[in-house]
């Protein structure tokens, strides 16, 4: 039975919901130290909002009982004028269609070719640096994700696109995180200025994307970029295609749910190779000896393991997807406790990659925690950057070879060092982001 769950103290009336939006993220360390793997927090009006931060509990709503929850309705109502029907907003048999016309396309093995368009712009972006001087990390791989998903998804036209792409993405993520921090919701149709902003640049963008639609369905030539696959994705079972309204969702979709997480583990990765040089050093001679002078390719990622741990344990302390939000359908079986319909649960990531218990002395950066036998030493789920189940991050793979490429890509040129003073602390938005700019100095690699 619920009732038997720790319950949390919360504020009469409101419950917790005050402390979520103060303090997100150390509600969610609180929730774990006084509630365990699975507790539940008082909301307003009697009701209750649950919060996991348990590996089995988390495949239970993520994977096992994935059918019986849809996604956080907020989230998916406020990006719904923006994404349209795409993966990320869409539900049931919609999204399972979508899904299985779509996944194939990014697999391991089939996002090879981008490899060369990953490792060339990072180097023109690090050519820029000038030793010596202060860069801010962060603006710095927002404009470096930008241009690499603007020229993956249309290829070789994309640099016309660049700009109107960039405005709409940033117009898009702006509106989205301001509507889900706001308590008043206004319509979107109102004649406000964030919503003309937001729906000026969406237009632009969605131009440019049905005029490429267009002249694509009328000549395909052999483009391989992600907005050809889209085109050419059929389902297996009826031979069915997107029509073009499709196409435009998933594009946008695509934009927004790649270009802000990737930026943000990329730059907590690089603010902490700074704050630890002796892995950073690691990671040069890594790069050296794999790679050389040369561009980093494809041919490299599996030497460059280092890389990749260091990713990866990034994304443990700072995971841009902090938490992952459902509502239960109907009554389920959730950690062997009944929940009934219609009830939020917060899986918590950013709790789960903090439990002591897991992860030993857990604030400590330590990329071998990624070793493989320190993997498999841990319970599986205790690691969820991408999630899990049905509704697993579909850019995993390429947001991993990006990683590993661009970290590859920087640490070959240059030295990163951390200015004096504390870190900036993470802001807990739609993706945990720095709160402010990350000022790195950058020298040139010994
Ligand atoms: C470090 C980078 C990234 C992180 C940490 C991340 C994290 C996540 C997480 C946790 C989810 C699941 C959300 C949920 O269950 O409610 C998700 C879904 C998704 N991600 Fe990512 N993501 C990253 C990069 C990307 C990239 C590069 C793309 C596209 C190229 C992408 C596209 C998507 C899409 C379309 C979904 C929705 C999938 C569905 O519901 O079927 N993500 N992501």
């Amino acid at each position: 039975m619920p009732d038997s769950l720790p319950t949390l103290s919360g504020l009469p009336l409101v419950g917790c919901l005050p402390e979520l939006r103060r303090d997100r993220l150390g509600f969610l360390l609180r929730a774990w130290h006084e509630g365990g793997g699975f507790t539940r927090a008082p909301a307003v009006r009697g009701r209750f909002l649950y919060v996991v931060t348990d590996p089995e509990v988390a495949r239970d709503v993520l994977v096992r009982q994935a059918r019986r929850f849809k996604k956080f309705a907020a989230l998916s109502t406020y990006s719904r004028p923006i994404l349209g029907e795409g993966l990320i907003t869409s539900e049931g048999e919609v999204h399972r269609a979508q899904r299985r016309l779509i996944a194939p396309k990014f697999g391991r093995r089939d996002l090879g070719t981008y490899a060369a368009t990953m490792a060339r712009h990072t180097a023109a972006l690090v050519e820029g640096w000038v030793p010596g001087r202060g860069v801010d990390i962060h603006a710095e791989m927002t404009r470096l994700t930008l241009a690499i998903a603007t020229e993956t998804m249309f290829g070789a036209a994309s640099g016309s696109y660049s700009r109107a792409a960039s405005a709409a993405v940033h117009a898009a993520t702006d509106y989205i995180a301001g509507e889900v921090g706001r308590l008043l919701h206004l319509p979107v149709s109102w004649p406000l200025p964030r919503n003309r902003r937001m729906q000026r640049a969406v237009r632009a963008l969605d131009e440019i994307v049905f005029e490429i639609i267009r002249q694509r369905r009328a000549d395909p030539g052999d483009q391989d970029d992600i907005l050809q696959r889209l085109l050419d994705a059929r389902d297996e079972d009826d031979g069915r295609g997107m029509d073009d309204q499709q196409v435009r969702d998933e594009v946008m979709t695509l934009f927004v749910a790649g270009h802000e997480t990737t930026a943000n583990a990329l730059t907590w990765s690089l603010d902490l190779l700074a704050r630890n040089p002796e892995v950073q050093r690691a990671l040069s001679e890594e790069v050296r000896s794999v790679v050389g002078d040369g561009l980093p390719g494809l041919e490299h990622l599996p030497r460059l393991g280092l890389a990749r741990r260091v990713f990866e344990e990034s994304m443990r302390l700072y995971p841009p997807a902090y938490m992952v939000g459902r509502e239960s359908l109907e009554p389920v079986e959730v950690g062997g406790h009944s929940l009934p319909a219609g009830v939020t649960v917060l899986v918590s990531i950013y709790g789960l990659h903090r439990r002591p218990d897991l992860w030993p002395d857990p604030e400590r950066f330590d990329p071998g925690r990624f070793s493989e036998e320190a993997i498999d030493a841990r319970p599986r789920g205790c690691y969820l950057p991408f999630g899990d189940g049905p509704r697993v991050c579909i850019g995993n793979h390429f947001a991993m070879m990006e990683a590993q490429l661009v970290l590859a890509g920087v640490a070959q040129r240059w030295r990163l060092v951390a200015l004096p003073g504390p870190a900036v602390a993470p802001m807990p938005r739609v993706t945990l982001r720095p709160g402010g700019p990350v000022r790195l100095q950058v020298e040139a690699a010994g």
